[in-house]
């Protein structure tokens, strides 16, 4: 699957957005390691604390479904660019390393990030590989 028909995948999964208190919709897809693709969109919830965003519902689809690396990522939001919260990029250093991120306004116009991009000096698994086991 190529750059653009991922971004359509993000686009109509923004479509599916769950946003009655917010009215700001995500839709982001995924490719994983094993060439899968997953797609998600933001899901609100009233007591607001539980929302969950596009990015983590798609990465949370791929890992439950035992697919664990993502190969790239797109995602669409309203705000032309949306970038992904500070908690999606901890997540996506989780499970993609070397992922490539495309922030995307429309299948034409979209930008490639790397992980180090958006969440330069970043703490993952690695930092806890020698920690006392106590
Ligand atoms: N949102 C996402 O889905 N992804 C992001 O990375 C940014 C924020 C959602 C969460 C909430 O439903 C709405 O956008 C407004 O914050």
């Amino acid at each position: 699957m190529n750059n653009k028909e991922l971004i359509k995948k993000a686009l109509d999964a923004k479509k599916r957005a769950y946003v009655p208190y917010s009215h700001f919709h995500v839709g982001a897809a995924l490719i994983t390691g094993d060439d899968k693709v997953y797609t998600g969109c933001n899901i609100e919830i009233a007591s607001y604390s539980p929302t969950l965003c596009a990015e983590r519902t798609a990465i949370f689809k791929a890992i439950s479904e035992g697919s664990t690396e993502i190969k790239t990522i797109a995602v669409v939001g309203d705000s032309n660019p949306t970038f992904p919260c500070g908690v999606c990029r901890q997540v996506i250093r989780e499970f993609g390393k070397n992922a490539k991120i495309i922030i995307a306004n429309s299948e034409d116009d979209y930008k490639e990030y790397t992980i180090d991009d958006l969440l330069p000096h970043s703490f993952g698994p690695e930092d806890l590989d020698n920690a006392k086991k106590d």
